[in-house]
């Protein structure tokens, strides 16, 4: 980060510093690595939705996973096809069906009986057939942060494969559906490639109940979820797409003329956001010395949120070393970075930055305390 130092002193702290140069590397190696196999990708814009990034994710060709109406009209905004659009989420809205159904997105990942019959209406009314992939529920373990495990039976999220008789029982009643897929997404910041293996397992025991059903499902979604080197983010600056790709090329069993998606987000943006900070105050503490910066849970709320360790840097001290508490102006004893991190000795107006935070930082800020919306900036 050093290196865009005599940049950042131009702007008012705190802000995100987007990387497009690794943003741009991450994309091409995806690109040749899912192309080797026909493989579709579509960005998770909960993942960071700023335009610029969405701008550069449609230039390299893939596609969208929204969550929301807005983020469907955002991918709209920065050229995607509709066509290349998916819209998943437990609690779709009508209005938010609405807009997806007027676009003629590509597909929506249902999760519940109710949810089809609804959009099934709605298509009804507007005159037009919603695809739809059923958001199953595999059952298989992500080892991750509770907080981000999806695929669980406990978990709210996907439809329980001991429903899956009844929804095809129902299916040709509605007129305005077309079941065109499956669809999967068992957590985030997976890091062992071992849950993937499992994952494609268990898809194909699913794959056989609709063969065994006669159902022709033309794709099969298996979500995001790929997980980031928070440790070293200037060792490992991109995950390991190859061995990632090869595992659904190896084990998952496609139909033929089937296609398989992805829904990638934080292994496309992690890396290439930072938050940059700046040092208030050095405080003593009875056993610690606390930095106190600018930016806090407001900013960045996922150490506070799922305990995640994201890197901190000082990035204008060559100084010995020393011991740090890195906390923010929030009144929230939660409201830290990290603790006992080592660090150049710090002083007042230092820039710190903090590392791996290009997803689910920004796009998940507040302004509690009445703070200002943070600012974010590009490289070329
Ligand atoms: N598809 C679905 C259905 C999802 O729910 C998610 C993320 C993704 C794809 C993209 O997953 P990714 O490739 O980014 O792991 N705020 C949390 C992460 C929440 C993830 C929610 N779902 C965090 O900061 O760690």
């Amino acid at each position: 980060m050093k290196k865009f130092k005599d940049i950042f002193v131009k702007y008012k702290t705190p802000f995100y510093w987007y990387d497009m140069q690794l943003l741009d590397e991450t994309l091409k190696l995806i690109k040749k690595e899912s192309e080797k196999y026909g493989f579709y990708i579509h960005y998770a814009v909960k993942a960071n939705s700023n335009l610029p990034v969405l701008k550069r994710i449609k230039k390299i060709g893939f596609g969208t996973d929204c969550v929301s109406g807005n983020e469907i009209l955002r991918s709209l905004e920065a050229g995607f096809l509709s066509s290349d659009i998916v819209f998943a989420g437990v609690g779709k809205s009508d209005e938010e069906i609405i807009i997806g159904l007027e676009n003629d997105i590509f597909c929506f990942n249902v999760e519940s009986v109710s949810e089809i019959e609804v959009i099934n209406e709605l298509a009804k009314k507007l005159n037009k057939t919603a695809k739809i992939a059923l958001r199953l529920n595999p059952n298989v373990d992500a080892i991750t942060h509770k907080y981000i495990t999806t695929g669980l039976e406990e978990n709210k999220f996907g439809i329980n494969i001991n429903e899956l008789d009844n929804i095809i029982k129902i299916l040709p009643n509605l007129n305005n559906i077309e079941l065109t897929g499956i669809h999967f997404h068992i957590g985030s910041q997976i890091t062992d490639l071992n849950v993937y293996k499992n994952l494609c397992f268990r898809i194909n025991e699913i794959q056989e109940m609709f063969i065994a059903r006669k159902i022709k499902l033309k794709h099969i979604n298996v979500g995001g979820g790929f997980g980031i080197n928070y440790d070293a983010p200037d060792i490992d600056k991109i995950a390991d797409f190859k061995s990632y790709f090869k595992i659904f090329s190896n084990l998952l069993k496609l139909q033929a003329e089937q296609k398989l998606h992805f829904e990638l987000g934080r292994s496309i943006i992690g890396q290439s956001g930072n938050l940059i900070t700046k040092v208030l105050y050095i405080k003593k503490g009875v056993k610690t010395k606390f930095a106190i910066v600018d930016a806090g849970i407001t900013e960045l709320i996922r150490p506070a949120l799922y305990s995640a360790k994201h890197k901190i840097e000082n990035i204008s001290s060559d100084l010995l070393d020393e011991t740090y508490d890195v906390v923010g102006p929030i009144c929230e004893s939660t409201d830290f970075f990290g603790k006992n991190i080592i660090l150049p000795k710090t002083k007042r107006h230092d820039l710190i930055a903090i590392r791996s935070a290009g997803a689910y930082g920004e796009v998940m800020a507040s302004q509690y305390n009445l703070r200002e919306i943070v600012k974010a900036y590009y490289s070329n």
